[in-house]
């Protein structure tokens, strides 16, 4: 039976007993493995592949290193690697975040979508993922199995979530059942004893969990003291394996699954919804799921939605893309969060918890490496964890062998040969030409605007590098602006545009009438105008105003989404004076996060990416600044709802201001709160993302920024 005591955060009011480590250390730590004189140079035979430590430190938060106590990181840091910020996956628990980091797969797909689960098919109770009996909860492969499946060598494990199955056929060869109180030097004396078995017994990787500093975190006590622990117990195991040679013949890499956030309030999920029929995870985020109960997922969310400040309710509908958190059952039926400081875990007041959103900076964490593998003194910029598998991979060499949901290429900058790696997609194809360019007004207009369109249309430079690509698509130049077409349904999906602050003075939202105009190289027939807010181009401007990129939004999705988002697009290209902007239309009907295969008339999220650049422009279509530190990027993606939302009760400072007409502002809750990354953005439109004249590095790590701040 396997015991995990602590883990699951149920039981942490309970663990004050077994909280403190059995700490056999006496002396002050040394650093005698200092220094980086050695860096890579390995004396012991048969270390030709360094052997991969992968060592975890629970709720390690980011925070912890102002403390200035784990020294020990700091050493390791000179002649390695330190990250800016790691973050962590949604719900920022320890079972599902362990276990992404060593599956590189977000919750939603490893299965593991919370401490405790309810799936009914597998289970009535809503189980702990501690349990022996969770096996069947664990999906996707851990690191650990794709390594013995395709090197056929050992790995061995000393406590990690998901160690102890043997879901995949390939479980560890040797994983020692939990127990908390085995004393650090006892572990140490473990992992060195692996290390020295003869190479053919000897495993390649070994994954290594300590249970804190998150227990001193709970409980809100003594956190500097564990940090103490930990920082000896990494000192003697350095020194350790400096002794016995080792030290220089392995890849080190340090991680942690999220940090601690104190807490000050508790909501009773209970005092508003009645439980007939329900299951509820309580915790950070409480979840419910319907079973047996007469009540729709609408009727049980009414009865908490909008009734309680500080709180939101989402269901996997309304839940951002960026959390992917919706395309399991078993992430339930309402997800609920609060402030930072709220639990739904009653009389847990006094302590710290974790679990709340990655933008919560308290639950930010951190990565430290070291070895023959990695550069020396590198930081690798902020990424949340579902990247780690590929970096396993690669320092296994079997990059690219197990699918996950990180992206290839992410950690070169810290690797010291990392592939050489090319840009390898072409733009996207021009649409097929119909007959000539003219341009032809549909409706009766002032001859002065059909003719500065005509000029405007003339004077169009060519449209060489988008920056995007697809196969399913092709585009359609209207000068600034260029519609993305979908080729089998000839359907305008996305509407790619660079504005600039001087065409936006000229902005006329009200009196557009039937204006629009067709340009006959791709089209002949004139576009039926739908109304004044059909339109999902963000430019303001009337020549901007393309006829065919309608499509007839649903009135909450304009007052909540719509118009707060083109108020912003607005300010930001009064402060920025030119933006590269996207908006598209894409179809996930089953929220996998992935584009539907069958393309649908029926889009579901509305998206769009906007970039900008703090110094100057190189060019303004592909969008390229003079120094790619200056480039910014931000992108949307919004669920297309018609009935009521979590939206409906956060701020909506638009509508308010509106009515004593003073100037209007957006609302910047919940445009920060439906944030992505660019590459949920490709997922989502079936498209690809890519500057050219970037190098593949700089292009990952724009395509996979995670914004935690409007500009
Ligand atoms: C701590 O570990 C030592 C050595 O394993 C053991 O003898 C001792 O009983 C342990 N103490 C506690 C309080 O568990
Ligand atoms: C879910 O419903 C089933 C059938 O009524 C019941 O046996 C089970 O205990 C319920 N599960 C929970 C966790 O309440
Ligand atoms: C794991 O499963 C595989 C395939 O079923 C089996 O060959 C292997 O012996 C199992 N390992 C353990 C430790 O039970
Ligand atoms: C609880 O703490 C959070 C985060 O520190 C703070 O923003 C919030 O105002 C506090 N709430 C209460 C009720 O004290
Ligand atoms: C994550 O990766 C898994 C495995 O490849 C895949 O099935 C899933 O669709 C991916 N999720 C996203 C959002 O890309
Ligand atoms: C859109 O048109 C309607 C009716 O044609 C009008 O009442 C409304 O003010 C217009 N809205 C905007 C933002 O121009
Ligand atoms: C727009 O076109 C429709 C149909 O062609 C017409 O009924 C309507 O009066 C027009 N509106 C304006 C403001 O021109
Ligand atoms: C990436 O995101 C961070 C945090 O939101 C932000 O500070 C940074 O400017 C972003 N980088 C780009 C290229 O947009
Ligand atoms: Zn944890």
């Amino acid at each position: 039976m396997i015991f995990f005591l602590i883990l699951a955060s149920l039981v942490f009011i309970d663990y004050a007993r077994a909280a403190d480590l059995n700490n056999s250390f006496q002396n002050p730590p040394k650093y005698k493995w200092a220094g980086c004189e050695n860096l890579g140079k390995c004396k012991l035979d048969g270390f030709a592949k360094p052997t991969l430590l992968i060592l975890s430190f629970d709720g390690f938060a980011k925070e912890y290193l102002e403390r200035k106590i784990v020294k020990s990181l700091e050493l390791i840091a000179e002649c390695g690697v330190r990250a800016d910020t790691v973050y962590p996956s949604f719900p920022s628990k320890t079972f599902p975040n362990h276990y992404t980091m060593v599956t590189g797969l977000y919750p939603e797909s490893h299965g593991i979508t919370d401490n405790n689960v309810f799936d009914p098919k597998i289970s009535p109770d809503l189980l702990a993922m501690r349990k022996s009996e969770a096996e069947k909860y664990y999906e996707g492969e851990a690191i650990w199995s794709a390594y013995k499946r395709l090197t056929g060598r050992p790995a061995h494990c000393l406590f990690w979530v998901g160690c102890y199955f043997n879901n995949t056929g390939y479980k560890p060869d040797i994983s020692p059942d939990y127990n908390q109180e085995l004393p650090l030097q006892e572990r140490i004396n473990t992992l060195i004893s692996w290390l020295k078995l003869p190479a053919e017994d000897r495993p390649g990787l070994i994954t290594a969990y300590l249970h804190q500093p998150d227990a001193a975190g709970h409980k809100q006590k003594d956190i500097d003291e564990a940090l103490e622990d930990v920082n000896r117990y990494i000192d003697a195991l350095m020194e350790n394996l400096y002794d016995e040679g080792l030290l220089e013949c392995m890849n080190l890499v340090i991680v942690s699954d999220h940090g601690m956030q104190v807490l000050n309030k508790t909501i009773e999920v209970e005092d508003y919804v009645d439980m007939k029929g329900l299951v509820l995870s309580k915790g950070v985020v409480a979840r419910i799921h319907l079973n047996g109960t007469d009540k729709t997922i609408d009727e049980v969310t009414d009865e908490i939605r909008c009734k309680v400040d500080g709180i939101k309710v989402n269901t996997v509908k309304d839940i951002p893309v960026r959390k992917h958190y919706s395309k399991s059952t078993r992430v339930g039926d309402l997800i609920i969060e609060g402030k930072a400081g709220t639990t739904f875990y009653k009389s847990a007041t006094d302590g710290g918890d974790h679990g709340n959103d990655y933008y919560n900076e308290n639950m930010h964490t951190v990565m430290f490496a070291r070895g023959p593998s990695f550069r020396k003194n590198v930081k690798a910029p902020p990424f949340q964890n579902v990247q780690y598998m590929n970096l396993w991979l690669s320092l296994l060499g079997l990059e690219g062998a197990v699918k996950n949901n990180g992206t290839i290429g992410f950690f070169d900058s810290i690797l010291k040969n990392p592939p050489i790696r090319e840009n390898n997609w072409n733009s996207m194809e021009e649409c097929p030409t119909f007959g000539s360019a003219d341009v032809l007004p549909c409706n009766e207009r002032p001859s002065n605007v059909w003719k500065k369109l005509s000029t405007h249309l003339n004077s169009c430079p060519s449209i060489r590098n988008l920056p995007l690509y697809s196969t399913d698509h092709c585009f359609q130049s209207n000068c600034d602006t260029v519609l993305m077409v979908h080729k089998k349904e000839d359907s305008r999906r996305a509407v790619i545009e660079t504005l600039s602050r001087s065409s936006s003075s000229k902005k006329s939202r009200s009196s557009d009438g039937n204006f629009s105009y067709i340009n006959t190289k791709y089209s002949s027939e004139c576009p039926i105008f739908k109304g004044n807010q059909t339109f999902f181009t963000a430019g303001f401007e009337e020549i901007n105003k393309l006829a065919s990129a309608q499509y007839e939004f649903p009135e909450r999705f304009l007052k909540n989404i719509f118009l707060p988002l083109s108020i912003k697009t607005e300010e930001y290209l009064n402060r920025f004076g030119t933006l590269f902007v996207i908006s598209g239309l894409s179809a996930d009907s089953n929220l996998d996060g992935i584009s539907d295969i069958q393309v649908s008339e029926n889009p579901t999220h509305f998206y769009r990416i906007i970039i900008t650049c703090t110094g100057s422009w190189l060019s303004k279509n592909p969008p390229l600044c003079k120094k790619y530190d200056e480039m910014k990027v931000l992108a949307f993606v919004f669920p297309i709802l018609d009935g009521k939302s979590t939206m409906d009760c956060m701020v909506s400072k638009v509508v308010a201001l509106r009515k004593t007409k003073r100037k209007l502002q957006s609302s910047d809750e919940v445009l920060l709160d439906y944030t992505s990354t660019i590459e949920d953005v490709e997922r989502m439109a079936g498209i690809q993302f890519q500057i050219g004249a970037l190098s593949h590095q700089q292009n990952v790590w724009l395509r996979r920024n995670i914004t935690t701040s409007l500009w």
